[in-house]
């Protein structure tokens, strides 16, 4: 649900409570409609992307060239989740197509799948300038819709990529170190932290660590009989 609609429901809850205030009992007004209703509506990722439209909530829409909103199976069990788009992904409107992308479609399929069978996206949907980190009001302002993302693809098992995304999900200050390898709950759905594939592209030797996350994702898949 849009902004708009929620303050439109919020605004007709108050005048039926008004009415009932005047005395006039017969509309039915629930004591409290609880904001879990209000907001547990799942949209399409067809209209996620209607929603979050040609987005100038951020700052970054002043210097991004395309929103790259993510890509992949739309009933994904396994979602990636990474930092945000780079020049690469900028330019072509894709998540993880540049160098630390190959090595993402590498990791996915050493576990035999393929990118169209996983769902790819990023913590948030514009390039910073100059690849800087994301800044907390960009984080603020994309995640709603990463979201909702999540909430429409319902995936069993997310994957956080580095730091950032980790992070933002888990919201945590602890470090990558720490977090990755372990499994973690965000409402419902299990998160487990790895290291993200640029971080690998700098340090190959911690691509054995990435090679036991891996191994993890696919074993609790198989025990909890997720094919
Ligand atoms: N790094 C990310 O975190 N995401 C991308 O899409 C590309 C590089």
């Amino acid at each position: 649900m849009d902004e708009n609609s929620h303050e439109m429901i919020s605004n007709l809850k108050a005048y039926l409570e008004y009415l009932k205030g005047m005395g006039i009992v017969p509309l039915p007004v629930a004591e409290n409609i609880p904001e879990k209703v209000i907001r547990s509506e799942t949209l399409t990722l067809a209209e996620v992307r209607k929603e979050l439209g040609d987005c100038k909530r951020c700052k970054l829409h002043r210097t991004r060239r395309t929103i790259v909103f993510g890509e992949g199976n739309e009933k994904a069990t396994l979602m990636f989740i990474g930092e945000g788009p780079g020049y690469d992904e900028d330019v072509q409107g894709r998540p993880f197509v540049g160098k630390a992308g190959q090595l993402l479609t590498k990791i996915i399929q050493s576990i035999n799948l393929s990118r169209e069978e996983v769902y790819i996206a990023n913590i948030i949907k514009c390039r910073p300038p100059q690849n800087r980190n994301p800044e907390p009001d960009e984080i603020e302002s994309c995640s709603p819709f990463l979201m909702k993302q999540i909430t429409s693809i319902h995936p069993k098992i997310i994957c956080a990529l580095g730091t950032f995304s980790a992070q933002t999900l888990l919201k945590t200050d602890a470090k990558i170190t720490a977090l990755r390898g372990k499994l973690y709950d965000l409402e419902g759905v299990k998160v487990i932290p790895t290291y993200h594939p640029a971080f690998l592209l700098r340090n190959p030797e911690r691509k054995r660590e990435v090679w036991e996350d891996m191994k993890k994702i696919v074993e609790w898949l198989s025990n909890n009989n997720i094919a």
